[in-house]
């Protein structure tokens, strides 16, 4: 996917979300010198883990952007694998800034995200995304911080009383990203309809 457009990534590069490295290993397949950030302490572990096994070279970090060392510009800054589905328009707003103070002049800032607007329109949000049967799992909707809160019932443990697991997935889509990118002096160079609803979008830095 991201191979036809190698030439605008440079050499070094910057994988936010890395989780357990698959997209870090991805970007180091296509020659780029990469760092992996996470906030998950786990994810970061298992990365570490997978590097040396298959012996990668790229550097992983446990943290947020504040976490990485100031002097270092990337040529290219990469979120692989949906990580917008876990912040919120106000969150990226806000790490938009710092990202910024990281990326060279002219560099470019990848996003591969699922347009959740279309995935509930087409109904898959609801049933393939969370495979599970409509009477486990209810969604509300977090009118405030744009977001789907999906709560899955584990198990019944009483007529009122249940374990359940709680999360939320941000709302996305290709406009409202498009626009807070622009605000912030990103010009989109090209954008790809991917299969699921999912996209993936190439932005350039403008200053
Ligand atoms: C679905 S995984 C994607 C992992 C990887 N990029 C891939 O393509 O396989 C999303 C990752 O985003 C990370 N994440 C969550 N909040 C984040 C934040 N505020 N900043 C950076 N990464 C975050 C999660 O810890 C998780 O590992």
């Amino acid at each position: 996917m991201l191979s036809k457009h190698r030439g605008l990534f440079g050499k070094r590069a910057l994988d936010i979300g890395c989780g357990g490295g698959i997209s870090t290993f991805a970007l180091e397949k296509l020659g780029l010198n990469v760092v992996g950030l996470d906030p998950q302490k786990e994810m970061i572990k298992m990365a570490n883990k997978a590097a040396r096994e298959i012996n990668s070279k790229a550097i992983f970090i446990h943290g947020n952007l504040e976490d990485l060392p100031k002097e270092t510009l990337f040529d290219s800054i990469f979120m692989l694998g949906n990580v917008l589905a876990h912040l919120s328009v106000f969150e990226l707003n806000e790490m938009l800034i710092k990202l910024k103070g990281l990326l060279r002049k002219s560099g470019f800032l990848v996003i591969h995200y699922a347009d959740t607007i279309g995935d509930i329109l087409n109904r898959e949000f609801f049933v393939i995304n969370h495979g599970a049967s409509r009477s486990d799992i209810e969604f509300t909707y977090d009118i405030e911080n744009g977001a789907i809160n999906i709560t899955v019932i584990e198990k019944k443990i009483r007529e009122d009383l249940y374990e359940a697991e709680r999360f939320k997935i941000f709302i996305w889509a290709p406009w409202i990203l498009e626009i807070i990118l622009n605000n912030e002096g990103f010009h989109l160079m090209h954008r790809e309809y991917l299969p699921r609803n999912m996209i993936l979008d190439i932005y350039k830095k403008l200053d």
